[in-house]
């Protein structure tokens, strides 16, 4: 199939980018302005534009000069705290320029559809609701989860009013890890996912770890999230790419089923790597709910598919192996 990747530049747009390409033999147009993305992070045959979603008639003639057949919708801004002190930027990149991919597949004819949707549309779910299913009420307690709610309700109105649009909607947990090789992986400016940062302190590019909040009712006080390892990510993505029918949205939470609290992932962090890390204990951060992790039954009993990556070091393992290296990213190549 020709699938655009949006995105295709970032972390997880990547390795979709890879493993289109080399597990399934996909070919793949890349439309990435990146504005937080790699060049060099997009592999193999793919065809990498340099543009923004917004301008929907350049977009559309890729669509259309390609024969794509499916967008995966991956480019995105995704800081929550980034969100709540800019919200325009969040509604404009993320919402509007959505309904601008919309309007580009519209008007080439494209009519398949795997969106980036994630667990901050959930908010933060009373403890009946953990761990949380894809009926857990959608009450996003910040603009990065609203912009990404609102994408989902133009999705529903949007096929409604077409018939023969096909999409799924896939709500992930904490993406993590690396391609198993090291030769892409996670490099964000500035770094806000746990895992690469406990592991840049291990490899000695900061100095400490902060823990924000160790008094929350965990076993161990810290709090406990799902941590979906990058690859399993995205052959949910190529498993979903395949199930799509008219006849309904494919909507799943995607995660491993159990949570990992920060204290455990820095042990893990200390066995993989064998370094000393320093951590730092500080106060809670506003709108960090004590525990979020998935129930990936929906997925597992129609779609067959479930996380291989389970265990945390060896998530933890490739994270490891990618920073190794590229100690300073893609731009230290
Ligand atoms: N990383 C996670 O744990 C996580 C969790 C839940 C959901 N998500 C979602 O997954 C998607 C990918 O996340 P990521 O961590 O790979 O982010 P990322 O920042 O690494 O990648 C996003 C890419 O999109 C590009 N981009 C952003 N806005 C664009 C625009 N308007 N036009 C063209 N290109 C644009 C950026 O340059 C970048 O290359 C996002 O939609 C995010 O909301 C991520």
């Amino acid at each position: 199939m020709n699938v655009l990747v949006t995105g295709g530049a970032g972390y997880i747009g990547s390795h979709a980018v890879k493993y289109l390409q080399e597990k399934a033999g996909h070919q793949v147009v890349v439309v990435d302005n990146l504005s937080r993305g790699h060049r060099r992070a997009v592999k193999g045959e793919a065809i990498l534009i340099v543009h923004e979603l917004a301008d929907w008639k350049h977009v559309a003639r890729v669509m259309t000069n390609n024969q794509i057949e499916c967008v995966m919708h991956f480019a995105a801004k995704a800081y929550v705290g980034e969100s709540v002190e800019r919200p325009l930027d969040y509604y404009s990149n993320n919402t509007a320029d959505a309904v601008a991919l919309l309007r580009a597949m519209d008007q080439a004819g494209v009519r398949k559809f795997v969106f980036s949707s994630t667990c901050a549309t959930y908010g933060e779910p009373s403890d009946e609701h953990i761990p949380i299913g894809e009926t857990c009420p959608q009450r996003p307690i910040s603009p990065y989860g609203r912009s990404k709610l609102f994408v989902e309700q133009i999705l529903r109105d949007y096929a409604a009013s077409c018939g023969d649009f096909q999409y799924a909607m896939l709500r992930y947990f904490n993406v993590a890890g690396s391609d198993p090789n090291g030769e892409i992986g996670e490099d964000h400016d500035p770094e806000t996912h746990l895992i690469p940062i406990i592991l840049q302190a291990a490899a000695g590019l900061r100095p400490h770890i902060e823990i924000f909040g160790t008094d929350y009712a965990t076993p161990d006080g810290t709090c406990v999230r799902d941590y979906v390892h990058v690859e399993d990510l995205i052959d949910a993505h190529m498993v979903a790419m395949e199930a799509l029918t008219t006849d309904h949205p494919l909507v799943y939470n995607l995660g491993i089923g159990k949570g990992y609290s920060v204290r455990e992932i820095i042990e893990s962090a200390r066995r993989v790597t064998g370094k000393a890390i320093t951590i730092k204990e500080g106060p809670r951060r506003p709108g960090d709910p004590p525990r979020l992790f998935a129930n990936p039954a929906k997925i597992k009993s129609d779609l067959g598919w479930q996380a291989k990556h389970t265990d945390i070091d060896d998530i933890v393992r490739t994270a490891w192996t990618w920073i190794q290296n590229h100690p300073h990213g893609y731009n230290g190549e």
